[in-house]
């Protein structure tokens, strides 16, 4: 069967809620290993405010050390365009700007209103695209806001579309706090295609505070998506989103895909030998199913 893409975002979902904070060298040294471990797409960090997300302050430092592979995608998240300057700089990959479906997730994460945040990622997207970055957009709260509850699917493809009409090459769909379901990935994706945005252009976000998120990512892979974002060891979480957990963990999206017999191109040993390393360092007990696994061998 036709391969899926893991799209890692460890380094960066992963990192943004800890209370530990890792040093820039030892964000580098997971960054390798997750490249070691055969992962060609990795959100390495993001360039927002560091008074918003001071775990990652160190971005530029980490693009600094980090040493670039062939074939590897370095990516990180822009909220505006001093954020993307500060990206440019550190000569990324490509990068991805980002909003929530939900106005009130919206206001807490960047302060921003959604009308008031289409004119402040314009910009950033038509930037990044002459610079020749591919651009990625998240959608968050698409299936469920940590401050208005449900989220209608109409307020999902609204944000999504404007998100298309600027220029973006691919939109990951996130359910921020994890309470997505497999009916509602399919309702969602299913109005996508209805709205003529095609599947190969979309990846998946779970959180798995519920423990849906490997059903969801089935879900999603059986109505055509093949890019899936996933955590290193499920670490991950929004601080401006009380109650989620981590994201779906790398492994764990591994193990679904793998014994389905769809290649992800990314080794199981390698990929826990990052997670335990990165649980000792953050001296937090990993969240995935598969570290129990692991454990127990
Ligand atoms: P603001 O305070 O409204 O910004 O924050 P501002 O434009 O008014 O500027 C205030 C100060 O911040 C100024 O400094 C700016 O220079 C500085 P001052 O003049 O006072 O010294 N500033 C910056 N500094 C460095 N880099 C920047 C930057 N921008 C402004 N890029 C802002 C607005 C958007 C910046 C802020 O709200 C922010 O950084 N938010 C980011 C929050 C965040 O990172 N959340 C987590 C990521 S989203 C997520 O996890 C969901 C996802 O995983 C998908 C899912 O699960 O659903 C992607
Ligand atoms: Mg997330």
């Amino acid at each position: 069967m036709a391969g899926v893409t893991l799209f890692e975002v460890g380094p960066r979902d992963g990192l943004q809620n800890e209370s530990v904070l890792l040093s820039s060298e030892d964000k580098v040294f997971l960054v390798e290993q997750l490249m070691d471990a055969g992962l060609t797409r990795i959100e390495v960090s993001s360039f927002v405010s560091p008074r918003w997300i001071p775990q990652l302050a160190d971005a530029e430092e980490v693009f600094r050390q980090v040493q670039r592979r062939p074939g590897v995608e370095l990516s990180a998240l822009v909220p505006n365009e001093k954020g993307l300057e500060r990206a440019l700089a550190c000569q990324v990959d490509a990068v991805a700007v980002f909003m929530s479906a939900s106005e009130t997730h919206n206001l807490k994460n960047i302060n921003k209103t959604r009308v008031d945040t289409y004119p402040v990622l314009a910009p950033v997207v038509t930037a990044a695209k002459a610079a020749k970055k591919s651009v990625r957009g998240y959608v968050s709260t698409a299936f469920g806001c940590p401050y208005e509850g449900e989220v209608a699917i109409t307020e999902v493809i609204e944000v999504s579309m404007r998100l298309f009409e600027m220029g973006i090459d691919e939109l990951s769909i996130g359910d921020t706090i994890g309470v997505a379901v497999p009916t509602q990935v399919e309702a969602l994706l299913a109005e996508m295609e209805k709205q003529g945005i095609p599947l190969e252009r979309i990846a998946l976000h779970f959180h798995d505070t519920r423990g849906t998120a490997v059903a969801n990512a089935y879900a999603g892979y059986q109505a055509g998506v093949r890019i899936f974002d996933g955590s290193i060891g499920g670490m991950g979480g929004c601080p401006y989103a009380p109650g989620a957990s981590g994201n779906v963990s790398t492994e764990d999206l591994r193990y679904l895909f793998e014994s389905m017999g769809v290649t992800t191109n990314t080794h199981l040993d390698k990929l826990r030998d990052a997670a335990r390393w990165l649980s000792q360092r953050l001296q937090k007990t990993l969240f995935s199913h598969d570290s129990q696994v692991a454990h127990a061998m």
